[in-house]
C-alpha cells in the first residue's frame, strides 16, 4: 500500500487511520519517498498550539524548485509544464516544457540577484495571469526570496498597504493586462502605490500589452532584456525546511490584511500530496485550475502542487465570459483537459447562460471536476455534474483556506462517494472537530458547530507576518489548543462535513474573502459619511453580495443619493478594488447598537436578507426604534 496515492475507499480509511495514529511516521514516509532533499530532518514534527509554534521536518534542507523543476528534467524535460492559454482565443497557446521552465526560472532568479535581491528579502508580485507570474514565484523560491503576490485586481492603496506591511524591496509587474475586451493599466496602479512605498528599490516590468508607460529612471527596468542577458543556470539556494517560502494576504474581520506566512518543506509536501490524491493525477493528464495565482488556490494548485508532481498545468489569462460564456468549455476541448477546478460563483454564472454554449464543445476528456472557495449550492452542483461532467466525473468540493495552504476536507475521487454540497471527509493527516460555543467538543454524528482542527498538518501557516500575537488571537484563542477556522460546519449521519459558512465578520463574495472592517473604513473616509456597517446577503451568482448601511453627516443630507452611492463605491474601488463594491446601499438615520455601543450585525444581516419575521429580541438595543425605520426604507 502506498500512502501517496489512494485508489479506493477502504484504502482511504486505512491511510487515514495511519495518518492519525502515527502522523509523524505517515508524513515521514511520504517525505522520504517522493521528494529530493539536500539534508534529511532531525525531527518530523514539533508543535505547540498554545504558543503557537509548529515545525515540520526541522533540520532538513531543500529547495522547492529542485522538487518542482530540476528533478523532472531527466524524465520529463520535454513534457509541457505550463500550458498558457491567452486572453485572446486566437492568440495561440504556449507550451512551456519543464526544460524551458527551468531555464526561464534560472534566468529570472539571476535577474533578481543582479538587482540585489537575496535570501529572505520580500518581493511583491503584481502581475496578470501570464507565464512571468509563475516564473517570478519560482525565481524567488530558487534564491530564497519570499514572494508576496498581490492579486492584480487590487487597488493602488491595497497594493501599497501590502508592500509596506512586508517591507518589500522590489515589485514585479507588467505594462498592463488584458481582461476580456478591456486592457488595464497595471503599471499606472503600481506607480501610484509606490508614492507611498519608500522601501521599494526596483521595479521589474514585463511587457504584455505594448503600451507606452512611464518608466522611472533608476527604479524601473524592463524585464525581457535583463532575462536575455542573465545566465541560464542558477544554483538553488539551500533552504531550511522552516524557512519562509511566501506571504499571502487575506482579509480578517478587523484591521489590516493578514500576511499569512507559509514555509518550505511542509507546504511542498502537503500541496503535492493533496494534488495527487484529490485530482487522482496521472502522468498523461492535462490539469486546469481556473483560479488566479493571486489567491492561495493558484499558489498551491496551479504552481507548486502540480509542478511538484511533474504535471502539465494550464494557466489561463482570460475570463469566463470572453469572447463569450463558452470560453471555459472551448479551452477544455482545445487542450483536452482532464481535471477542471473552479469556483461555485463561476459555475453559477455559466449555468445562467444558454446550454448551447456548453453543448457545442466536446468535453469528453474530463475525468474529475473540482470546486473551491465557498459553499456550492445544490442547483449549481447538479448543473456542473450533469452538463459539464456528463454524470461521469466525480466532483471534489474542496474546503480549505489561505491559512491552511492546502485542501483539508475533500472527497477523493473514485474512493469517497460524493454528496452534493458536502466537502465530505477529512484528507489524511487532517483531524477536524466541531465545537459548541462554550468550547466543548461535539462528539458523534448529526451535529453542527464551529469547525476547528486539533492537530497540525504540514502546510498550516506558521504566523502572520510581523504579528505573531494576532496569529495567536485569531486562530488559537477562541478554542485553546485548537486551530479555529472561522467557519461553521455540520457533520451528517455518516460523518460527512458540510461547510455552512463564516461565523465571523468575513464575507465570501464570489469566492473572495472580504473583511467588513476595511470596507467600512474605506466608506467612512467619504466626507459625507458619518458611520457605516456592511453585511452580506444571499446572491444568485456571487453566493453573497454586500449591503451597506450608511449614516450621513449633516453635510451629506442634501446631496443627490445616487451620486453619493456612486462615490461610495468609488471609495471602495480606490481603497480595496472593484471586488469589494456594494450591491446595495441604504442611507439610514442610525445603526442598531447594543448598550455597549457594538453594532448588532445579526439584525442588519436579517434585514439585508429580507428575513424580517425573525429578527430576535430587539428590546435590549440602545435604539430599538431605528430598526423599524431601517426596515421601512429597505432597498
Ligand atoms: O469560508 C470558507 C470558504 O472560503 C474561506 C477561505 O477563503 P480563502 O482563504 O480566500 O481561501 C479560498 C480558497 C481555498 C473558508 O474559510 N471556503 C473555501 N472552500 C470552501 C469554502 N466554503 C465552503 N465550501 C468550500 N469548498
Amino acid at each position: 500500500m502506498s500512502n501517496y496515492h489512494i485508489k479506493h475507499l477502504e484504502e482511504y480509511f486505512q491511510v487515514y487511520r495511519k495518518s492519525v495514529q502515527d502522523p509523524k511516521r505517515f508524513w515521514e514516509e511520504i517525505a522520504e519517498e517522493h521528494f529530493v532533499w539536500k539534508k534529511k530532518w532531525n525531527e518530523v514534527l514539533s508543535w505547540d498550539f498554545e504558543k503557537p509554534e509548529i515545525k515540520w521536518f526541522d533540520g532538513a534542507q531543500l529547495n522547492i524548485t529542485e522538487n518542482c523543476l530540476d528533478r523532472h528534467l531527466p524524465s520529463r524535460g520535454n513534457k509541457t509544464a505550463i500550458l498558457f492559454e491567452p486572453n485572446d482565443p486566437s492568440g495561440g497557446a504556449q507550451h512551456i516544457t519543464y526544460r524551458e521552465l527551468h531555464e526561464r526560472v534560472c534566468r529570472f532568479a539571476n535577474v533578481l540577484k543582479n538587482q540585489g535581491i537575496g535570501k529572505g528579502d520580500r518581493v511583491c508580485i503584481y502581475l496578470p495571469m501570464i507565464p512571468e507570474l509563475a516564473f517570478s514565484l519560482l525565481a524567488c523560491a530558487r534564491i530564497g526570496a519570499i514572494h508576496s503576490v498581490v492579486f492584480a485586481g487590487f487597488s493602488a492603496t491595497a497594493l501599497s498597504t501590502r508592500i509596506n506591511d512586508c517591507d518589500a524591496k522590489m515589485v514585479i509587474t507588467s505594462d498592463g493586462s488584458y481582461r476580456g475586451a478591456k486592457t488595464i493599466d497595471l503599471k499606472g496602479i503600481v506607480d501610484e502605490a509606490l508614492q507611498d512605498c519608500p522601501g521599494v528599490q526596483s521595479v521589474l516590468v514585463a511587457k504584455r500589452i505594448n503600451t507606452d508607460i512611464h518608466m522611472e529612471a533608476g527604479r524601473d527596468h524592463w524585464l525581457q532584456p535583463l532575462l536575455e542577458e542573465a545566465y541560464a543556470d542558477c544554483a538553488a539556494e539551500i533552504m531550511e525546511a522552516e524557512d519562509p517560502l511566501f506571504i499571502l494576504y487575506t482579509s480578517g474581520s478587523t484591521g489590516k490584511p493578514k500576511g499569512m506566512l507559509h514555509t518550505t518543506a511542509g507546504y511542498m509536501i502537503y500541496t503535492a500530496y493533496t494534488f495527487k490524491n484529490v485530482f487522482q493525477y496521472r502522468e498523461e493528464d492535462i490539469y486546469w485550475c481556473s483560479a488566479d495565482i493571486g489567491w492561495i488556490t493558484g499558489h498551491s494548485y496551479i504552481v507548486y502542487g502540480p509542478l511538484a508532481n511533474g504535471a502539465t498545468t494550464v494557466m489561463f489569462e482570460g475570463v469566463p465570459s470572453y469572447p463569450d460564456f463558452g470560453r471555459f468549455w472551448e479551452v477544455v476541448e482545445k487542450h483536452k483537459v482532464t481535471q477542471f477546478y473552479t469556483a461555485p460563483t463561476a459555475i453559477r454564472a455559466l449555468a445562467k447562460e444558454s446550454l448551447d454554449l456548453v453543448e457545442r464543445h466536446d468535453l469528453s476528456s474530463l475525468k474529475i471536476l473540482g470546486t473551491v472557495g465557498e459553499p456550492i449550492n445544490e442547483e449549481a452542483w447538479h448543473w456542473y455534474n450533469d452538463h459539464i461532467g456528463n454524470k461521469q466525473c466525480p466532483i471534489v468540493d474542496t474546503w480549505w483556506q489561505t491559512e491552511t495552504g492546502g485542501m483539508l476536507i475533500s472527497p477523493i475521487p473514485f474512493s469517497t462517494p460524493t454528496k452534493p454540497t458536502y466537502a465530505t471527509l477529512p484528507l489524511p493527516g487532517v483531524q477536524p472537530v466541531l465545537m459548541d460555543e462554550h468550547g466543548k467538543i461535539l462528539k458523534g454524528n448529526q451535529t453542527d458547530g464551529r469547525l476547528c482542527i486539533q492537530f497540525p498538518w504540514p502546510s498550516i501557516a506558521r504566523t502572520i507576518w510581523g504579528n505573531h500575537q494576532r496569529y495567536k488571537e485569531t486562530y488559537f484563542s477562541a478554542f485553546p489548543g485548537m486551530y479555529f477556522t472561522g467557519d461553521g460546519a455540520l457533520r451528517d449521519e455518516v460523518g460527512y462535513y458540510r461547510i455552512t459558512g463564516r461565523v465571523d465578520d468575513v464575507i465570501i463574495v464570489s469566492g473572495h474573502n472580504l473583511g467588513t472592517a476595511p470596507i467600512e473604513d474605506a466608506i467612512n473616509e467619504h466626507p459625507a459619511v458619518a458611520e457605516s456597517a456592511i453585511v452580506g446577503f444571499p446572491h444568485d451568482i456571487k453566493g453573497n453580495a454586500l449591503y451597506g448601511f450608511v449614516i450621513l453627516k449633516e453635510n451629506g443630507e442634501d446631496r443627490d443619493r445616487d451620486n453619493l452611492k456612486k462615490e461610495i463605491n468609488q471609495m471602495i474601488t480606490d481603497h480595496i478594488g472593484p471586488i469589494a463594491k456594494l450591491d446595495k446601499i441604504q442611507f439610514v438615520p442610525g445603526l442598531p447598537k447594543t448598550r455597549s455601543g457594538k453594532i448588532m450585525r445579526r439584525i442588519l444581516r436579517k434585514i439585508a436578507s429580507n428575513e424580517l419575521g425573525n429578527l430576535g429580541d430587539t428590546s435590549t438595543l440602545l435604539n430599538p426604534e431605528v430598526v423599524d425605520q431601517i426596515i421601512e426604507e429597505r432597498q
